[in-house]
């Protein structure tokens, strides 16, 4: 994929060229070479022989602002709305509207996100607007007489949790927003209703989704006739814009009580789906207290659970602390430390998490510095410690991730918000509520669906979260902001990419915190993950030294490759403003003023 760290040359006739027009093109710009605050000088990064993405790229910069997401059209609306007096919350809410219209693979109305949310004045908070399982949904829903696993929680319409983002975004907007929810939503409407020209990251999406959405839902505006839109084509959703206006003039109440529920519904009947009124009224947003953990000094802000994003990010990053300092970045003993705590972070993650109204989680134990130092002794210097749990059949492959979408948002203020928000698999469930224009998601996977075995990203879960009604399933989406020293925002960033979020988040912070690269460089660094079954450790294609390969294969770790581990979206201070880049290995937009 290339890299866009500045808007795509083919994007919305409307809000682009607008945001463009009043702001101008962001200039990519070499990071200074240290900030005026105690941060470290940013030192040139050193990557494999091998590796594909060089070190050394700019940044987009910009003095004030700064939003950046897998759509260079949605970065776009953000800044349009901070240029027109809004802070970060009315351009993420902004954003995360136009998403829904401009990255239809991820973006949505019609799944869930989580947020972390800092304002400038010292207020933080985690919004969790995950999906719940329907109230008719039981225990073994997904399997088979003979009790084997279906894919009826991958595809189709009763793979659908009760959606979230529509309640969640204006429940932001109206804690931390300073718009109303009509201003906000005016560029995802115009995006929608006038249309926006097709770049090739999005269309090469829709022409993997096609087939499956084609099966579901025969017609759709992204693949008239079956066959997906190419690049260059402009893609008008009227059903889409008649919905967003209908929640731009009647509040989230639209889409949980209104016609579009209605829609929601009649669409669920149709292909079996046990999504009801009774649930889509019941929909409630939950604002929590964000994980305040900290890091050689810094202040992370993570999102607790029905996330075990920030619990397992603050459990493996606690790990990590134990030893004085990190080693050389890509080293045999820096590969051997990451996938040692990761893996130990997971095994808790996947055995003790859950929805909290449903299960008590250890919270204080998971995150304390004392279970770490615990954790950190069972590391042997010398050897890969076998995932005792683990079983053949389980065994799994990693998948190269394709779903959910993250984006950061900060302004003059310093005010910022971290949002992930995703269908699961990209498109969901493949299914397109009629009339009402949007794709429905699949998340009832991210459940145990039959705890003990994996689900499609290889994940062992258990009890802690099988499938009950009204519970939310587990999520590794990890929305985070970095708190410098003195307390000032540093580091927005989150993921997409299943159990690889909390791994490749961790891993920006670690690489700006411990390596002291720049944000780019952060970025572009070649990434790993373990997640504790299957017992391996992945790494990316050419990401890796020949000699560090053979030692790993030597201390006992199973080595896995992937092309590509993990989309990460990320904003971070530098002196005299912001830099964004969004995903080096897919594609995106950083926006600002
Ligand atoms: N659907 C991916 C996640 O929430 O982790």
């Amino acid at each position: 994929m290339t890299v866009m760290t500045v808007p795509h040359a083919r994007t919305s006739a409307l809000a682009l060229p607008l945001a463009l027009a009043l702001f101008g093109a962001c200039t990519p710009r070499s990071t200074p070479a240290a900030a005026s605050t105690a941060e470290p000088t940013r030192a040139a990064a050193r990557f494999p022989d091998g590796w594909r993405l060089t070190a050394g790229a700019s940044s987009t910069f910009a003095a004030q602002t700064m939003a950046v997401s897998n759509s260079p059209q949605a970065s776009a609306a953000a800044a349009d709305i901070m240029k027109a007096g809004g802070n970060a919350v009315d351009a993420a809410v902004a954003l995360g509207f136009a998403l829904a219209v401009t990255w239809p693979e991820a973006g949505n109305i019609g799944g869930g996100g989580y947020t972390i949310v800092h304002m400038a004045d010292g207020r933080s908070a985690a919004i969790d607007y995950r999906e719940v399982a329907p109230l008719a949904a039981t225990r073994n829903m997904y399997l088979d007489a003979n009790g084997k696993v279906t894919d009826r929680s991958i595809e189709g319409h009763l793979a659908s949790g009760v959606p979230g983002a529509v309640a969640g975004l204006n429940l932001l907007l109206e804690r931390y927003g300073t718009m109303p929810l009509s201003r906000v939503m005016q560029p995802a409407i115009a995006l929608a209703r006038e249309g926006f020209v097709i770049d090739t990251a999005l269309a090469g999406s829709m022409a993997r989704a096609a087939a499956t959405v084609s099966r579901n839902s025969p017609v759709t505006p992204y693949f008239p006739n079956g066959t997906a839109l190419p690049a260059g084509a402009r893609l008008v959703q009227p059903d889409l814009a008649r919905t967003l206006q209908a929640i731009a003039d009647n509040g989230a109440k639209a889409f949980y009580e209104g016609w579009i529920a209605d829609s929601l519904v009649a669409e669920q009947q149709r292909g079996g789906g046990v999504i009801t009124r009774a649930d889509l009224k019941a929909y409630t947003p939950v604002p929590r207290n964000a994980i305040a953990s900290t890091y050689r000094g810094y202040r992370l802000l993570a999102m607790p659970p029905s996330s075990s994003g920030g619990v397992t990010m603050t459990e493996a990053l606690n790990i990590l602390e134990q030893s004085g300092t990190m080693p050389a970045y890509g080293s045999t003993r820096w590969f051997h430390l990451l996938g040692s705590a990761f893996q130990r972070a997971f095994i808790d993650r996947n055995s003790k998490l859950g929805d909290p109204a449903f299960v008590k989680v250890p919270m204080e134990q998971l995150t304390s510095k004392a279970y770490a130092k615990s954790l950190a002794a069972t590391i042997d210097d010398a050897r890969a410690t076998p995932t005792k749990t683990l079983e053949p059949k389980m065994a799994q492959p990693v998948r190269e991730p394709e779903h959910t979408t993250h984006y950061a948002v900060v302004d003059a203020q310093g005010n910022a918000v971290s949002t992930t928000t995703t269908l699961n698999n990209s498109w969901g469930s493949g299914v397109w509520v009629r009339g009402a224009g949007f794709m429905l998601n699949d998340e009832m996977d991210d459940f145990a669906v039959q705890p003990g075995t994996a689900n499609m990203y290889g994940l062992v879960q258990g009890e802690a979260n099988a499938i009950q009604p009204g519970k939310r399933m587990l999520s590794a989406m990890s929305p985070t902001i970095v708190l410098d020293k003195s307390g000032r925002v540093l580091l927005v960033v989150g993921a997409a990419g299943g159990p690889t979020i909390i791994t490749g988040t961790t891993q920006v912070i670690l690489n700006v915190i411990d390596h002291h690269m720049t944000l780019a460089d952060a970025m572009r660094a070649p990434r790993v993950h373990h997640q504790a079954l299957p017992d391996s450790l992945t790494y990316e294609d050419g990401g890796i030294r020949p000699a560090v390969l053979d030692s790993l294969h030597a201390m006992g770790y199973a080595m896995r490759k992937l092309r590509a581990l993990v989309n990460i979206n990320a904003i971070m201070r530098v002196n005299g403003g912001w830099e964004g880049v969004p995903e080096p290995r897919r594609s995106g937009g950083a926006v600002g003023y």
